[in-house]
């Protein structure tokens, strides 16, 4: 393993903003820091980096413990969601800092700012100011810089989310591209399921400083360890309503547990159905989304949501919906994974 976390903890005035955290992050993996604001994501990217102290446990280098090494001797490439470049700095010299900082031979640093400027696509602007480009190009900038040392680990804290949609998408795909073509082992923290199942190879569910659940995008959509990691992974009806109990006979959920199913599993019945037991309930709300239609059905006070895709004819709100909620689709869920 390249970098391992033990009981990694961090607490601030009571609040346990990192608790007992165990990591294994192999080379040239891109692992996503996934969970809502407040989680933690931040403090553990930022202890990894060395820009925040342990409270307990440990953090290894190939078995090195990064304990007494202050972040600038880590040789961690850092970048945060607000660019920090140096207004006053044309673009190469922003790329050239890290360089700079560890005296290399003036030669040396004009080729590998060169390169870096071609990675990122922006040598035609190396001499503009950063307020001369738009966030996006700020932001590959920001990523030149942190690559440019040759970095042994990328750290990435919501890279994109100051930026606008389309932006950010592209950037996405440019950034998940580099970081195959360079090997660069690369964690970044966001707050964006989308971004974190498109871009990751692992994705590590933070919940409340906790991990909930580490997996690929489809082992945490397929098999979800907790309620939490299915509810803020894709969409999740949680059955745990009067108008579900007993009617799934053989399915009741154990002690802590609820049983769930995805909107797209939902079937609905136009005909004779599957052979599962029929629940009835009202079309309160439709959304079409062009590749999908997201129905609201109401059963006796009930929400339940399902997607349909594909062509059908439209529901009219107050109409009266049979569907099935067929068992191999159901899931188990534990409150929580501690
Ligand atoms: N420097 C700090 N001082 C006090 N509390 C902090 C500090 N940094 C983070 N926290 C708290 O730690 C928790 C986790 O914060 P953070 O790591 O920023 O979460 P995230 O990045 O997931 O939004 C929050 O409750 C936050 O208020
Ligand atoms: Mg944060």
């Amino acid at each position: 393993m390249l970098l391992s976390l033990k009981k990694v903890t961090r607490r601030f005035s009571g609040v346990v903003a990192v608790d007992r955290v165990e990591l294994e992050v192999g080379e040239g993996e891109f692992v996503c820091f996934l969970g809502p604001s407040g989680c933690g994501k931040t403090t553990l990217l930022r202890l990894i980096a060395g820009l925040e102290t342990l409270d307990e446990g440990a953090i290894e280098l190939r078995g090195r413990d990064l304990g007494m090494l202050p972040a600038r001797k880590r040789n961690f490439g850092v970048v945060f969601q607000s660019y920090s470049l140096f207004p006053n700095l044309t673009v190469a010299r922003n790329i050239a800092y890290g360089l700079e900082c560890r005296k290399l031979p003036r030669a040396e640093i004009a080729a590998r700012t060169g390169e870096m400027l071609e990675l990122v696509h922006l040598s035609e602007h190396a001499s503009k100011h950063p307020h001369e480009l738009s966030g996006g190009m700020q932001q590959r900038v920001a990523l030149a810089r942190a690559l440019a040392p040759q970095p042994e680990v990328l750290l990435l804290d919501e890279p994109l989310s100051a930026l606008d949609a389309k932006v950010r998408e592209a950037l996405r795909g440019e950034i998940r591209e580099l970081q195959k073509r360079l090997g660069i082992t690369t964690i970044m923290v966001t707050h964006d399921q989308d971004e974190a199942m498109e871009m990751a190879d692992r994705i590590v569910v933070m919940n409340r400083g906790r991990i909930d659940q580490v997996g690929s995008a489809d082992e945490l959509y397929w098999r979800p360890a907790t309620r939490f990691v299915g509810e803020f992974i894709g969409r999740l009806n949680v059955l745990d309503g009067a108008p579900w109990q007993g009617r799934l006979d053989g399915e009741a959920a154990g002690a802590g547990e609820v049983l769930a199913i995805r909107p797209e599993h939902v079937r609905i019945v136009d005909d004779g159905g599957g052979g599962e037991p029929v629940f009835e309930g009202i079309v309160r709300r439709t959304a079409f989304l062009g590749n999908m239609t997201r129905i609201l059905v109401e059963t006796e006070g009930n929400a339940l949501e399902i997607e349909v895709h594909g062509a059908r004819k439209r529901l009219a709100q107050g109409e009266l919906l049979r569907f099935e909620l067929p068992r191999a689709r159901l899931s188990r869920l534990g409150a929580a994974s501690r």
